[in-house]
């Protein structure tokens, strides 16, 4: 049993962690401990204690208590009025015109599992035992479920409240949130990821003072600033210290605060944001919350990314790809943008097939007038100027060519220049009395209404269930405006769940990645249908050290799109190696995003043989144990991936200084007295890279830029040193001393010769 409740004392266990909390004197859910796990037993010295009140408090019954001030005391769920003044997790306007309201326990229930909520994407429940407290206003007949559900192995415990009314007049809703908590202050740093288009998930940390931080989104879009948030005790790291982090699974407008209270208690509230928000609550109805994600680890950030990687990939995700490895895929936007043919496109499709692409999916531009992204949104019958033979026809010659269909739709969207908006003008979101605002030149659908979400379905399974399609692209490339308010766009939500679940839980076969112009909807809302998320149209690789290093702390690395493109880069003109474009994507959701006909020979060669090799790392590298390592120098990222068979670690060098230190590699997780071999995946030099500087070594006199070495460089490669290792598990994890990186006195063979943004990619296998 990981819940047990005795004399009003509810007990929360983890295999890690335990949340414990009472009804109190009062009535009021008090918040005990939640953190490392306790052993059972007396209470005494984790209570809060309250013999004297501050100078200005107001007491909540003073005849009662005269110290009992509930702004003092760490709660599990507050109101307004009663004199706690920190941030409140609901606010709703009762009978009385009122917005006091002063929740007390009523009573509780167990229950195996967790209820599927009626609205909302939840998580699933496996293993699962779900506690569901309800607190009922002292004055009216309004009540509060608070439900958790505890997660066992994951460390996870997860909260959500259900407001109902038994009163004969309307309850106003004007804030909710899924769960509360105070925790006593440990000096936090205060994680958030935010950001922007081609700029996501940039890691923020913030020291908590006195006051409050908020993380929110108003425009549904996580671009912004992704629902994820994470407490850092003082002193914690990636691998020490005490850490807890907080998750919804919505995709809406999401508010997260932090409050630090004068007295030094920690207020997290987090779940629906408030902004805009009114929702009529009658009697007999009830208003359900999006379901939190809480988790706490005393081994630090990875302590705690580990805790949800493990929850959403066995809880979050699902369908038949739910821990399946990603196909390699090859998908045709930056090769053509809208310019294609059927014919070019199977050309690309062999291509990546000869260099072991399983997955081809045929991006925007296929049907109506789609030929910019000024015209056809909303049509979805085949352009068949382009593809002669229909998406039927293509796929199957796709198929034939060994690989797997995918396609790209943004559903949610509509041109005004296309047939579906000039037949159903009052199925975009836009206002009466005003112009409409556009976003990427189109238009919102309405999926509040029931004929729109129809629409979407009919469309949208016509094609998947007609064709040979095992993967599909779920764009939506603009943020919300002209709607008319907060509860339209909660219940724009509810719709657009409902047009997911209708498509996908019935066609579990197929992957389904979500996009948003790039990681605008990366949350665990949309990883309840969509196994994985396209992570930024940012392809350049540093870049994406930051992105996908920023998502790790919250999402597994199975659930981020990640893909090898052309360098220069498209977003940043930045010229990487191609092998740090290869293994940057490799801790990730792998694909293509180029024209293989625009490598060099030599280079496709390359790749042909990194992708064979990736192969044998794949499931190890988006399903093993990930960590984020420190080394200590800025300028090094270094990521480890392990499971049962191997350890795979990626380490990037963003810049070089001249002089190059001794390097170290920090390798963990291995069993100590195991003998293991340690092999670096061979990584190519290619000799334009070293411009001017190959004549220094070359025995005859060539032009660099000259024919022969252009035609050399087109057809050739070296390949860089290669560290390699037989020893034990506990010698490797002493560090590895590595050969030396290029100093500028030479070449030799036996050193690394790579410079700024270089990778190595590194695998350890147990010697059997
Ligand atoms: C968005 C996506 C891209 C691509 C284009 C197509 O920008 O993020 O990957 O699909 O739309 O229009």
């Amino acid at each position: 049993m990981s819940i047990k409740v005795t004399d009003g004392l509810f007990r929360l266990e983890t295999a890690e962690t335990s949340y414990v909390f009472r009804v109190n004197e009062m009535g009021h859910l008090e918040q005990i401990h939640y953190g490392r796990k306790l052993p059972e037993g007396d209470i005494e010295s984790l209570r809060h204690k309250h013999e004297l009140t501050h100078g200005s408090a107001v007491l909540y019954d003073e005849e009662k208590d005269s110290s009992y001030c509930l702004e003092e005391i760490p709660l599990e769920w507050s109101g307004v009025g009663k004199g706690d003044f920190r941030v409140t997790p609901i606010e709703v306007k009762l009978p009385d015109n009122s917005f006091t309201c002063d929740f007390v326990f009523e009573n509780y229930s167990l229950q195996s599992g967790a209820p599927a909520m009626h609205t909302l994407p939840s998580a699933a429940g496996n293993g699962a035992e779900t506690l569901v407290v309800t607190l009922k206003d002292k004055a009216f007949s309004v009540y509060a479920d608070l439900y958790y559900s505890v997660y066992e192995a994951e460390n996870v415990i997860t909260r959500r409240c259900v407001l109902r009314s038994d009163e004969e007049e309307t309850v106003l809703i004007k804030k909710i949130m899924s769960y509360s908590i105070d925790l006593p202050d440990r000096n936090y740093t205060v994680i958030t990821l935010s950001g922007g288009w081609i700029s996501e998930a940039n890691t923020i940390e913030r020291r908590l003072e006195t006051g409050m931080l908020v993380n929110e989104s108003t425009s549904f879009s996580q671009h912004r600033n992704n629902p994820a948030v994470a407490l850092v005790a003082n002193g914690a790291t990636e691998e020490t210290g005490d850490v807890y982090g907080f998750n919804l699974i919505y995709g809406g407008n999401h508010q997260t605060s932090v409050e630090l209270s004068p007295v030094g208690l920690v207020r997290v509230t987090g779940g629906l944001n408030p902004y805009c928000f009114l929702w009529e609550l009658h009697k007999g109805e009830s208003f359900e919350t999006p379901e939190a994600v809480l988790t706490y680890s005393m081994n630090g950030k990875n302590g705690m990314s580990q805790n949800f990687h493990a929850f959403v990939q066995n809880q979050v995700v699902r369908g038949e790809w739910q821990k399946k490895e990603r196909p390699i895929l090859i998908n045709n936007w930056e090769a053509n943008f809208f310019q294609f043919r059927q014919n070019s496109l199977l050309r690309l499709a062999k291509r990546g097939k000869r260099l072991g692409c399983e997955l081809f999916v045929l991006d925007d531009g296929w049907f109506g007038d789609r030929n910019t992204d000024t015209a056809g949104l909303g049509d979805y019958a085949v352009n068949r100027k382009k593809l002669p033979d229909g998406l039927e026809g293509l796929s199957q010659r796709i198929n034939r060519c060994g690989m797997k269909f995918g396609l790209w739709f943004e559903p949610e969207n509509v041109n005004d220049n296309s047939n579906l908006y000039r037949a159903h003008p009052e199925w975009a979101i836009q206002r009466p009395n005003r112009k409409a605002s556009l976003g990427r030149h189109q238009k919102m659908l309405n999926l509040t209404m029931p004929e729109v979400r129809d629409y979407i379905v009919e469309n949208v399974t016509q094609i998947l269930d007609h064709c040979s399609i095992s993967y599909v692209k779920w764009d939506m490339n603009r943020k919300v405006s002209d709607f008319e308010d907060g509860t339209f766009l909660h219940r724009y939500m509810i719709g657009y769940y409902d047009v997911l679940s209708r498509i996908f839980r019935e066609r579990p076969w197929i992957l389904l990645e979500g996009c948003a112009s790039g990681g605008g909807r990366f949350d665990l809302g949309h990883l309840c249908f969509a196994q994985q998320i396209w992570a930024s149209d940012d392809t350049d690789p540093v870049e994406r050290l930051k992105i996908q290093g920023g998502l790790s702390l919250f999402y597994p690395i199975s659930t981020m799109g990640a893909h090898l493109s052309m360098a220069p880069h498209q977003q940043t003109l930045r010229d990487t190696p191609l092998f740090t474009r290869f293994a940057v994507a490799a801790f990730g959701a792998f694909g293509l995003e180029l024209d293989p006909s625009d490598l060099k020979p030599v280079e496709r060669k390359t790749v042909a043989s990194l992708l064979e090799q990736y192969r044998k790392i794949r499931k190890t590298c988006q399903f093993g144990r990930f960590s984020r390592i420190e080394t200590g120098n800025r300028n090094i990222v270094q990521w480890q991936a392990q499971d049962e068979e191997k350890t795979v670690i990626l380490r990037v060098k963003t810049m070089v200084p001249a002089a190059q230190r001794n390097d170290y590699l920090t390798v963990t997780g291995l069993k100590p007295d195991a003998l293991y071999h340690l092999k670096e995946i061979g990584n190519p030099l290619f000799l334009h890279r070293f411009g001017g500087l190959m004549k220094h070594i070359l025995p005859i006199k060539l032009k660099p830029n000259g024919f022969i070495l252009r035609t050399v460089d087109k057809y050739m490669k070296m390949d860089d040193f290669a560290e390699s290792y037989t020893a034990s598990g506990a010698q490797l994890m002493a560090g590895i001393r590595l050969h030396r990186s290029f100093i500028g006195t030479g070449f030799s063979d036996k050193m690394h010769m790579q410079g700024d943004y270089s990778a190595i990619l590194i695998e350890i296998a147990e010697e059997k």
